[in-house]
């Protein structure tokens, strides 16, 4: 077994019923991650890469196919393993962000402490390591409405790596941001990736994003096409 490899897909499939039949949006992703990846995914709306973001994050289930992470095959059945894998292994950052808007910057970056076995001074500091780390410190104690779009996509980037996950999936994180905000969190994947080593798989529609990140794949018509990143 190679050490190196975080996740491996083999030939997973995805279909979905519609009242047309059925539609067949994944038809043989094979793929294998390296620790330490930075992989793009692109491709046109509606080809499913949210789909296949979630069949990797474990949120979603494939038609058929296996995964394996670490070396081991997923095993839908055990509940519990995956639970702990996705809360500690794997970050998500979603287009839409999802802060509780209730809550402070602080709290919402905090939240997955609380389902941890950490003490509350161990999770303030690291939420406040993080808020620092991405230049957001004065903001601590804001509701989410008065931040700005790339500010909120910081705190919800700040919440998915609270745990030290080894893998970031982040799904358009920077769709709605205007271009110069949205290098800026491109800019902070990297720097994580550099600093801590964590793997990132990042959709998106813009190619110059694309283009920082080492591999690019294309999805279409169900399958994943390697594209040659001609910017390195
Ligand atoms: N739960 C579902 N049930 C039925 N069809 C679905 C479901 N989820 C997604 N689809 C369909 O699967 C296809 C792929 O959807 P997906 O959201 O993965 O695309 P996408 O590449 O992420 O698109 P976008 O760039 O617009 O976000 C679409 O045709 C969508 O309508
Ligand atoms: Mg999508």
């Amino acid at each position: 077994m190679n050490k190196n490899i975080l996740v491996e897909l083999k030939n997973i499939t995805k279909t979905y019923p519609s009242p047309q039949g059925e539609l067949e949006v994944l038809r043989g992703i094979n793929l294998r991650v390296e620790k330490g990846d930075k992989i793009t995914i692109v491709g046109p709306s509606g080809v499913g890469k949210t789909t296949l973001l979630n069949i990797i994050g474990t949120l979603d289930k494939p038609t058929s196919g296996d995964i394996y992470f670490f070396g081991e095959k997923l095993d839908y059945k055990n509940e519990e393993k995956l639970l702990k894998l996705r809360k500690e292994k794997i970050g998500f950052i979603f287009q839409l962000h999802y802060l509780i808007p209730e809550f402070t910057v602080i709290e919402n970056i905090i939240l997955p402490g609380l389902v941890s076995y950490w003490k509350k001074e161990r999770y303030l500091e690291r939420g406040r390591e993080l808020l620092k780390k991405l230049n957001l410190s004065e903001k601590e104690k804001y509701k989410p409405y008065k931040l700005s779009g790339g500010e909120r996509q910081k705190v919800a980037i700040a919440r998915a790596l609270f745990l030290n996950p080894d893998l970031i999936l982040a799904d358009e994180p920077t769709g709605n941001l205007d271009f110069q905000s949205a290098k800026e969190i491109v800019n902070i994947f990297l720097n994580i990736n550099q600093d801590f080593g964590t793997t990132i798989i990042m959709v998106t529609h813009n190619w110059e994003l694309a283009k920082k990140m080492d591999k690019i794949f294309l999805l279409k018509e169900g399958f994943l096409i390697k594209l040659e990143n001609t910017s390195r």
